[in-house]
């Protein structure tokens, strides 16, 4: 007990720490997305309000007679759904009841008009997930209608079967929405399930506050945990509380959502570090994809022609040593990458010799898209590529001729081999079965928002 006690007050004292170093992002649900909730809720709030009525005992006899009622069908039109500042979100809608009322050998059809209305508050859970609870709700009762088989009921009997059924609705129609915003519980605690980021490399995200609600919006401020093999990353850098501006993404947008230039340095260190971002151009004599070989460097490189008289295969090795940057500038992201590239020759016995290696900047312009729940990219080099001599084996060399040489012949597989990473894309925001359409993506500066609609399929 005493340790447990500890345990909590350790957690405690670590929980703001580890929240202050994570990269933020921000999920803002608009008005439409609450449109989009209440037609695909319509079916289930109809299915959970098709509750069982017991059976009404009819005092007006001699004896006590049961009357088994049913409920043949529950249509709501519409389901309304506003927010409610500071608190969460209001639910109204108006139901039509119809009953089948078994009155021994005899039935009667009623119609009963129903005013739903609950409050549902929207707070954020212990385990970050947003958490949502039914705070008031009722019903209101119109006058049932009888729709056939008026003549076999006295009206007399009529009042009390509707006092048992609006007794008996008051409370399981509100258990029923209760249960069912439940459900919404275990569906939204699936947000901070892990989703891919790269190879063995995923991404987590949570709630770290208090869901911000206005009368258009509510707003969830998250943080991205990133994991390589299981474990999460710490990111060396300091992360700015990331705030997403009010007015960015489209209008009438059912979600927006804003990425923190923190996000994009964490995703790229993940990679990094996973040694995701290494590239080993392999070496063929003649071959298509690495058209460098011996003689052809010989010609540039007369140590180079001297140690190697036969022609033979070169091998590019490149390696980051320093984490890839990415800027976000308004309309523009780009990424900067600083390859350390060892240029080698296959020597006997699976072992490399060494020619040069270079120091290499390649900036890539980055294009940003959304499929269904993850960010891609691809990219296209901007501008030159930079090549600086960092060790050579081999004497001089003319940094002007290898830099055409080597700048070719490294750019094609680079491009490749990022498109294919970036292409495998950083989950998003969502819960299951949950996917952003037609998103939007904009760049601005320090940040990028996606905005668009969102689709629930089961
Ligand atoms: C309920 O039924 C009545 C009679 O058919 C109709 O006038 C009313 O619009 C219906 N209300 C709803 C909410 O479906
Ligand atoms: C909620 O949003 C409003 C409107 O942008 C802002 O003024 C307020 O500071 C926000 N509150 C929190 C707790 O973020
Ligand atoms: C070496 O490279 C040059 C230029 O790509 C090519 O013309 C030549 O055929 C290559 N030699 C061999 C043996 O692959
Ligand atoms: C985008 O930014 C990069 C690097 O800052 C710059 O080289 C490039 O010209 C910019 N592109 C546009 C279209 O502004």
């Amino acid at each position: 007990m005493a340790q447990a006690c500890r345990l909590g007050l350790l957690l405690a004292l670590l929980l703001p720490v580890v929240g202050a170093s994570m990269p933020g992002t921000v999920v803002r649900l608009n008005e439409a997305a609450l449109s989009y909730v209440s037609e695909i809720g319509k079916a289930p709030l109809q299915r959970a309000l098709q509750v069982t009525v017991p059976d009404f005992l009819d005092r007006s006899g001699e004896r006590l007679r049961p009357t088994r009622i049913q409920i043949l069908n529950v249509h709501v039109p519409h389901i309304h759904l506003k927010f409610i500042a500071g608190f969460g979100v209001r639910l109204s809608a108006a139901a039509n009841f119809t009953f089948k009322v078994f009155r021994g050998p005899e039935h009667l059809e009623l119609l009963l008009p129903v005013v739903l209305q609950a409050d549902v508050h929207v707070a954020q859970g212990s385990i970050g997930t947003p958490v949502v609870s039914i705070s008031t709700c009722f019903s209101l009762f119109d006058n049932a209608i009888v729709l056939d088989g008026s003549n076999s009921m006295a009206p007399a009997l009529l009042v009390p079967l509707q006092q048992h059924i609006n007794a008996v609705l008051r409370d399981k129609l509100c258990l029923s929405i209760a249960s069912l915003v439940q459900d919404l519980n275990v569906h939204m605690g699936t947000v901070i399930g892990l989703t891919p980021v790269g190879p063995e490399s995923q991404i987590r995200y949570s709630v770290v506050n208090v869901p911000n609600i206005t009368n258009d919006y509510i707003s969830l401020d998250l943080n991205a945990v990133l994991f390589l093999l299981g474990k999460p990353i710490v990111l060396p850098l300091d992360v700015t509380p990331f705030v997403l501006p009010e007015h960015v993404g489209t209008i009438g947008a059912m979600a927006t959502v804003g990425l923190s230039q923190d996000l994009f340095d964490s995703a790229l260190l993940l990679l990094q570090k996973a040694g995701a971002l290494n590239l080993d151009i392999t070496g063929q004599l003649k071959s298509d994809d690495n058209p460098l070989n011996t003689s052809m460097l010989g010609q540039l490189i007369p140590e180079v022609a001297r140690q190697f008289p036969e022609p033979m295969p070169v091998v590019l090795k490149a390696r980051l040593g320093a984490t890839p940057v990415a800027m976000l500038r308004t309309n523009n992201a780009t990424l900067r990458l600083q390859p350390f590239v060892e240029v080698l020759v296959p020597a006997s016995n699976s072992a490399f010799q060494s020619l040069f290696s270079l120091d290499v900047v390649v900036t890539l312009s980055l294009q940003l898209s959304v499929s269904k729940v993850k960010l891609q990219a691809t990219t296209s080099v901007l501008g030159d590529v930079q090549l600086t001599v960092a060790s050579s084996n081999v004497g001089f060399i003319d940094t002007d001729q290898v830099h055409a040489l080597v700048g070719t012949v490294f750019e094609k597989p680079l491009l490749d081999h990022l498109n294919a990473l970036l292409g495998i894309g950083i989950g998003l925001p969502s819960v299951v079965n949950l996917q952003y359409v037609t998103p939007e993506v904009s760049v601005y500066e320090g940040y990028v928002v996606i905005s668009g609609g969102l689709l629930y399929q089961r």
